[in-house]
């Protein structure tokens, strides 16, 4: 049983382009893994969506990625996992891995002032999440989740690395980080790509936390507990399908910078039950 389970995919997905950062971190430690990723680009983005909206979205997905035999979910976008993370894991029999627990719980052994700050998206800065989170995992830290609209459209923009894109992370973040924040946490899919503008804000003496990597440790630690683990050599590594319900093109075109790698092969791909939504958009 468990070496029929080690040779099924990954399922990961996002609401488009973001969630490959976390493939990006699969990649590198876990390189035997064949990697099923779905990007939701026809109703991108997420994090200006309400929560039920994206709910259904996420349901409809898991839903089209457990079809293909998957032998573990990851939420890769941190407004998904905020909405939908329970409702996922009550709704399979695979494991769910969200993006938010494994992130909380690197930051809560990072923390010496106990003091942390989240940052994402609106939805996932009003939800709440963040800080129920916390108390669920009875971890000691004090989490405030705050809103940083507009990073993601310039990170999508790929204007990462302008003056202006400094200018705005600065006057967003300065005032928040109070001298007790230690720890910083990247709560969205898209904030690693922009480490450099956050860390000249941060200066030194905080720490960045990524969700990316900490989702694959956690993926990693599932799968080697559970016996799961593919072990093939890395010279012949996993393979990675890439599903997008928007335009291909634009998708491989971005992607590359999410990745880390040139995407060569992506699909158009369409959700049934959320033909209506797609057709609208
Ligand atoms: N993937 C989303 C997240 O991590 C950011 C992009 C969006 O709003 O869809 O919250």
């Amino acid at each position: 049983m468990a070496a029929r389970v080690r040779e099924q995919p990954i399922g990961i997905f996002d609401s488009g382009l973001g969630g490959l950062t976390v493939v990006q971190s699969l990649r590198d430690l876990l390189p035997a893994e064949d990697l099923i990723y779905l990007g939701d680009t026809a109703r991108y983005p997420y994090g200006e969506r309400s929560v039920d909206d994206v709910r259904r979205f996420a349901v409809a997905i898991a839903d089209d990625l457990v079809a293909r035999g998957i032998k573990l979910l990851v939420v890769a976008c941190n407004s998904a996992t905020v909405a939908a993370l329970d409702t996922l894991r009550a709704r399979f029999d695979i494991p769910v891995v969200g993006v938010v627990e494994p992130a909380l719980r690197a930051a809560a052994s990072t923390s010496r002032t106990r003091r942390v700050l989240v940052i994402g998206t609106r939805l996932t800065a009003a939800s709440g999440a963040y800080g129920h989170a916390v108390a669920r995992l009875g971890l000691e830290i004090d989490a405030e989740t705050y809103a940083c609209p507009g990073f993601v459209e310039l990170v999508e923009e790929g204007r990462a690395d302008d003056a202006e894109t400094y200018a705005r992370v600065h006057q967003q973040l300065a005032p928040r980080l109070t001298a007790r924040v230690d720890t910083l946490v990247l709560g969205c899919t898209h904030f690693p790509l922009l480490a450099r503008p956050i860390s000249e804000v941060a200066g030194r003496h905080i720490t960045l936390v990524s969700s990316a990597d900490e989702t694959a440790f956690d993926v990693r630690d599932l799968l080697v507990t559970a016996g799961w683990q593919r072990t093939r050599s890395t010279a012949d590594g996993g393979s990675l399908t890439v599903l997008t319900t928007g335009d291909p093109l634009r998708f491989r075109t971005l992607g590359a910078q999410f990745l880390g790698e040139r995407l060569t092969d992506v699909r158009q791909h369409r959700i049934a039950a959320l033909d209506r939504d797609q057709d609208a958009a």
